[in-house]
């Protein structure tokens, strides 16, 4: 079986392939009757082992909106509290012949870890700072779908700018959007406080900025971070009011970018920190609701392919 566990091991023929085929849940997903039974009679676990709602949510609907059978496991209120190792838990899921298991960890490289040690495809729903890839991709759908909306042609990101400002240092979001969004074709730029930039981010080909303002200008659309206080170990932090001066994204920042340009937040949004609410809210620019649309249609089409070969349908092809 094939597991998705980051954009990195992901081809651009492949990334196309999913976004075209969660094109037709979208359409379901707008409709009154919204149930598939494709994947009647299989079992999805997911197994958060950190906070979620967005990405749990979603996987929890597009499940059972195509049919599964589908259970959470809180790693809150599960026996990791007792004392139970990743591996073992890993092993316990796998007993209970899971068709997929949707894995959320606060440590780079645990799903990972889990895939190889599981008879059933592995979903990365967030790995520590490393990947976020159905983030990626539903934020790619969302982006697609905001182009067509005003008539521009959407395919690729070819002659695209993207800013990704916030936490870069900490954000698996951006380390799957830089990597995605240029796969597409798109430039990318990313902007972070000088000890919230990883140094490596230049080798993953996104020119990196420490002022916003210069980051912002004339590009087509602005992804913003949150600061992801969770994970600080010892970096400067600015206060949340010094924060938003240098790089909170409000109106008037944005008049930097293109004149339309598209506003994105993966969530959980810090309103008044990261980004002012009259930009958050702002009617044909910000496309953050449809991004979260989008992760229902993304999560079904990443379900429906990778239990094709279980299913015995022909699996991961483009
Ligand atoms: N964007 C995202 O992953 O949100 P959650 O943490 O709520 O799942």
């Amino acid at each position: 079986h094939r597991d998705l566990l980051a954009i990195a091991q992901l081809e651009r023929h492949e990334i196309l392939f999913l976004l075209d085929e969660a094109e037709q849940w979208v359409e379901l997903n707008r409709g009154a009757a919204k149930h598939s039974g494709l994947l009647a009679g299989l079992t999805v676990i997911n197994a958060f082992f950190e906070n979620s709602t967005r990405t749990l949510l979603s996987f929890e609907i597009a499940g059972k909106r195509l049919g599964a059978d589908v259970v959470n496991m809180h790693a809150a209120q599960s026996s990791v509290k007792k004392g139970e190792t990743l591996i073992d838990t890993a092993i316990t899921l796998n007993a209970m012949q899971p068709d997929a298991i949707v894995i959320r960890h606060g440590s780079s490289g645990a799903t990972a870890l889990i895939a190889d040690k599981v008879d059933c495809p592995v979903l990365n729903a967030g790995d520590g700072q490393h990947e976020h890839p159905t983030q990626a991709l539903l934020d790619a759908l969302a982006l697609r779908h905001a182009l067509r909306a005003r008539g521009q042609a959407a395919d690729d990101f070819t002659g695209l700018t993207v800013t990704i400002c916030g936490d870069v240092l900490h954000s698996r979001v951006a380390r799957s959007n830089v990597l995605c969004l240029q796969a597409l074709g798109a430039s990318v730029r990313v902007c972070a406080p000088p000890s919230l930039m990883p140094s490596h981010i230049e080798m993953m080909g996104a020119i990196p900025f420490t002022d916003f303002d210069s980051a912002l200008d004339g590009v087509d659309v602005v992804m913003m971070l949150r600061l992801q206080n969770e994970r600080m170990s010892g970096q400067f932090i600015p206060s949340a009011r010094e924060y938003h001066h240098l790089y909170g994204l409000t109106r008037k920042r944005l008049a930097r970018a293109r004149p339309h340009a598209l506003v994105m937040h993966p969530g959980p949004m810090n309103r008044g920190v990261e980004i002012d609410s009259e930009v958050a809210d702002l009617l044909d620019r910000s496309i953050i609701t449809r991004q979260v649309e989008m992760g229902v249609a993304i999560r079904m089409a990443c379900l429906d392919v990778l239990t094709r070969r279980r299913r015995g349908v022909e699996g991961w092809t483009a």
